[in-house]
């Protein structure tokens, strides 16, 4: 059932290309320069009356989100936000029916999302659901919403389903920002890197035995820190909740940016310190984050774009990955902190399909 894979989630791991074709199969629109999504086809009227975005979601499936938040943005020129779904419901979310609410969720069945969906749809929210689970309790109560199609997740660490979760959240972005401000040109230009998005993180998992080696560096620790800016920032804190679940590690993400206004303090000589700095315009700022991490004495691990020597020069170790829109690097750099997080894991001994404590729905507040 394992398919030759030592756990759920190194296959898993592995069947991203494929799971990200069947995510991405037929939705884009390589003529207009946009995408098809039948679950979001409403009026164009409808959605160009769409004020804001707001979506909702736990754990992984909000750090999904957050990339979400600064492609509705930057692609469709849309008010964006994030709201952890516990926290929506709790809250007077002010909203009616020109926010466009989207309950991401890989089970369709975590409790707090589900709660958030009858919230926004009591406000009278436009309400979309973005599953995994065909048929689940959040894909039937929000009526209206997008499959991933990443076939079934077994592993309790997320991995598939997240990148599944961005590529499709790319496309949504596309299709309401070209029904706004988002021209062809930059529409064909953007679904070319969102089609190439199967190749660019097979091109990652090829390179699983140098992430392996470079694992073995940073088995012995008891601390780790992300940190990435923009869509990176995002990606940090999926790196360090991957790491921290299934390899006990304890390990913080942190915007790039807001280290030194705390937790710099414990950074001691041979901290391991994960930047995610990948080609985009925050990229010059990230460095200079990890340079005041060097001046600590800590082990940089950099996530950098393939050929960025500036990149490279300032890392202990890298990892490279494909140039691609700053977007969409967010998929195959993800795909290269899991592969590093599910090795360390491995070469610790964890049980890193059924970490402790974690339950793969949760179905309880
Ligand atoms: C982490 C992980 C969890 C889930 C969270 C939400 O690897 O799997 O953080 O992402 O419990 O679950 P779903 O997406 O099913 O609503």
């Amino acid at each position: 059932e394992k398919g030759g894979f030592e756990h759920f989630m190194l296959k898993e791991i592995h069947e991203q290309p494929e799971a990200l074709a069947n995510a991405i199969r037929g939705r884009l629109d390589l003529h207009l320069g946009s995408s098809v999504l039948a679950g979001m086809s409403t009026s164009q009227r409808e959605l160009a009356e769409l004020v804001r975005v707001v979506m909702v979601g736990c754990g992984t499936s909000l750090h999904a989100a957050m990339v979400g938040e600064y492609a509705f943005e930057d692609i469709a020129d849309i008010n964006a936000e994030v709201q952890q779904a516990a926290e929506f419901r709790y809250r007077n979310p002010i909203m009616g029916s020109r926010d466009f609410v989207v309950a991401i969720s890989q089970s369709g069945e975590t409790a707090d999302t589900l709660a958030a969906v009858k919230e926004a749809h009591q406000k009278g929210a436009f309400v979309m659901s973005l599953v995994n689970v065909v048929g689940s309790t959040i894909a039937r109560e929000t009526g209206r919403g997008v499959y991933l199609h990443a076939g079934p997740e077994i592993s309790v660490a997320s991995t598939k389903a997240f990148t599944c979760q961005v590529s499709v959240l790319l496309m949504m972005a596309l299709k309401l920002g070209r029904g706004r401000r988002f021209s062809r040109e930059e529409g064909l230009k953007l679904a070319h890197d969102i089609g190439s998005i199967p190749l660019l993180v097979e091109r990652v998992i090829a390179k699983e035995h140098i992430i392996a080696k470079i694992a073995e560096d940073y088995v012995d620790n008891e601390h780790a820190f992300f940190i990435g800016r923009g869509p990176m920032y995002p990606v940090a804190l999926e790196g360090a909740l991957k790491l921290k679940e299934i390899s006990y590690i304890h390990a913080e993400g942190y915007h790039a940016a807001e280290l030194k206004h705390g937790p710099i303090a414990l950074l001691q000589p041979g901290t391991p310190v994960i930047a995610v700095a990948c080609e985009g315009p925050a990229k010059d700022k990230t460095l200079g984050n990890v340079e005041e991490c060097r001046a600590r004495g800590a082990r940089i691990l950099g996530i950098v774009t393939e050929g960025d020597t500036d990149a490279e020069e300032v890392m202990d170790d890298y990892i490279s990955i494909p140039r691609t829109h700053p977007l969409v690097a967010t998929v195959p750099a993800v795909v290269a902190l899991q592969i590093f997080s599910y090795h360390v894991a491995r070469l610790r001994g964890c049980e890193i399909d059924q970490p402790r404590n974690l339950a793969k729905s949760v179905t309880v507040e």
